[in-house]
């Protein structure tokens, strides 16, 4: 392994998008972001300089960091924010990852610009599991506002209703010819007849889980989360935000120009979504000079087909090898059952409250709608500073209720506003079963847990059933990822080993619901020999 070094500028750069101009934040002016190349086992040493008027902190989305949450990123969990002027070195020690996973800034909406790939080659002198591709390309997915991102964020906390609405999707920054003023601003690729392109797809979008399809050519999946999979073709994906696939595209069709387009999936009754499609061009070489044939659109499923985007997560499976095993945990030393909810609270005196029945929208789990102290939690932790955090964190949620419920009792929609984490022994196993609620409104979640990848041993819809659905579990081959969607009304098990010692957040990936508390925080305690404690803090952490 080697060490590699990365200079991350954040700062203004002006982009034209959608007819308009407008200031962003971006690293080193690029927008997406820079990608940073890694093989398996590097560590990559990032400096991190603020040289905007914004707090701002990085997270590498997908990397373990053994034993080193201090580079980790998560704005009150792992670290305070890097204040304008401010410089922070973060030391990104990778693991077992290999294939995509990506960075992103961790601190209010900033990830909505500040984000890229991060891509992790297979070590020196071993291969890919599947055929290599010719070449491979980022395909970053993400949302684009008209507005200022700080401004609707601020409208977004101020009012305490929902956020709004981007103008556009966008791949690989740009949102394509069927929005307006977007013809140049339209991503394409470009491909010989019978090539094999590697896609790396990544879902930076704020708030939507995103279909994803290529005209006339369908994807062979063989990775997600930076960790392979059987392969597995398909016509379409389903990408929640935080999730990365890995892709082969064979360019084996008539030579001419395809759409690769991409829109969202959005499984909330009430919840504005967005029907608008984005798009790149497929395009062959032969089809270079006759650039007027216009391309097709491939089918996706419809925006609230809950079955086409379950069908695709649930599909997903482990390349389970001699040289990729699995290492399910077949025995749980801590289970946590844990609802997800959409909860409001009353509205405080002196404020505008914009939800339901002039109330404010919050989110929890198990009912705590998780506050982010002042101080991170992981600093209150290792300095042993008192009154920052709980470790209460509900193991299950009470009252127990009807979860899947079409009427629920409106008591239950009240969450309680906490900073609770749970502790687990260095080494111990855990299992938690996430549980959708129909509270407020019954949605897709995309659950992302730092520190450890985990593996979905199981879902389905409606309520959990502790007799029936554990007989189910797949311990054979399931996928090992770090973001998993939890269907609407239903349910997902996932069970890792808590072989990372540090403070790990686990939150939605769906940004106004992480805003709102749907989160919490693990802390895996040090283990007895030296090898098994957290490294110590780095001099230069950002003051609080
Ligand atoms: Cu993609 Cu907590 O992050
Ligand atoms: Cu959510």
């Amino acid at each position: 392994s080697q060490a590699l070094a990365y200079r991350f500028e954040v700062k203004e750069a002006t982009y034209t998008r959608l007819c308009g101009t407008k200031s962003i934040l971006t690293v080193n002016g690029q927008f997406p972001g820079p990608t940073i190349y890694a093989r398996k086992g590097d560590i990559v040493i990032v400096k991190v300089v603020n040289i905007s008027k914004y707090n701002i902190t990085i997270h590498w989305h997908g990397v373990k960091q053994p034993r080193n949450p201090w580079s980790d990123g998560p704005e009150y969990i792992t670290q305070c924010p890097i204040k304008p002027g401010g410089v922070f070195t973060q030391t990104v020690i990778l693991s077992e990852e290999e294939g995509t996973i990506w960075w992103h800034a961790h601190s209010d909406w900033a990830r909505a610009t500040v984000h890229g790939a991060f891509i992790i080659y297979p070590k020196h002198g071993t291969n890919y599991p599947f055929q290599k591709p010719d070449f491979e390309v980022p395909i970053i997915l993400g949302e684009w506002w008209k507005r200022d991102i700080v401004e609707v964020y601020k409208e977004f906390r101020a009012t305490g209703g929902e956020p709004n609405v981007s103008d556009a999707f966008i791949i690989n920054g740009q949102p394509g010819d069927l929005y307006p003023c977007s013809s140049g601003d339209t991503f394409k690729l470009q491909v010989h007849n019978g090539a094999t392109i590697l896609l790396r797809i990544i879902n930076a979008a704020l708030n939507h889980v995103l279909f994803l399809a290529i005209s006339n050519h369908p994807t062979i999946i063989v990775g997600t989360d930076g960790s392979y999979t059987k392969p597995l073709t398909r016509d379409y994906i389903s990408i929640g935000p935080g999730q990365t696939i890995d892709a082969l595209l064979e360019a084996n069709q008539f030579p001419g120009r395809y759409y690769i387009a991409a829109r969202a999936y959005s499984s909330g009754v009430n919840v504005s979504y967005d029907n608008t499609t984005t798009t790149a061009i497929l395009e062959y070489d032969a089809a270079y000079n006759n650039a007027s044939s216009s391309p097709s659109l491939p089918c996706l499923p419809y925006y609230n087909d809950t079955k086409a985007s379950y069908s695709f997560t649930s599909s997903l499976r482990s390349l389970a090898s001699k040289d990729h095993p699995v290492k399910v945990p077949l025995k749980v030393n801590h289970r946590i059952f844990s609802t997800i909810s959409v909860n409001l609270l009353p509205c405080p005196v002196n404020r505008t409250c914009e939800g339901p029945n002039g109330s404010i929208f919050a989110a929890s789990m198990n009912n705590i709608s998780f506050v982010l102290p002042n101080i991170d939690v992981l600093e209150a932790y290792y300095y042993h500073i008192k009154g920052v955090y709980g470790k209460q964190f509900p193991r299950y949620p009470h009252p127990p209720f009807d979860f899947t419920a079409e009427y629920q009792d409106l008591r239950l929609e009240v969450a309680k506003l906490s900073t609770q984490v749970r502790v687990f022994r260095y080494n111990s196993t855990v299992e938690i079963i996430l549980q959708g609620t129909n509270l407020v409104s019954g949605l897709d979640h995309p659950m992302h847990l730092h520190g450890q990848s985990f593996y979905v041993v199981g879902s389905g819809f409606g309520n959990f059933d502790k007799h029936k659905d554990p007989k189910h579990y797949n311990l054979v081959d399931p996928p090992l990822q770090n973001t998993v969607v939890v269907p609407k009304n239903g349910w997902t098990t996932i069970r890792f080993k808590a072989h990372n010692p540090g403070v790990w957040y686990m939150h939605c990936h769906f940004e106004r619901h992480l805003t709102w508390g749907m989160m919490t925080t693990f802390i895996v305690k040090d283990g007895k020999d030296l090898k098994s404690r957290m490294l110590p803090p780095p001099s230069d952490m950002p003051p609080c």
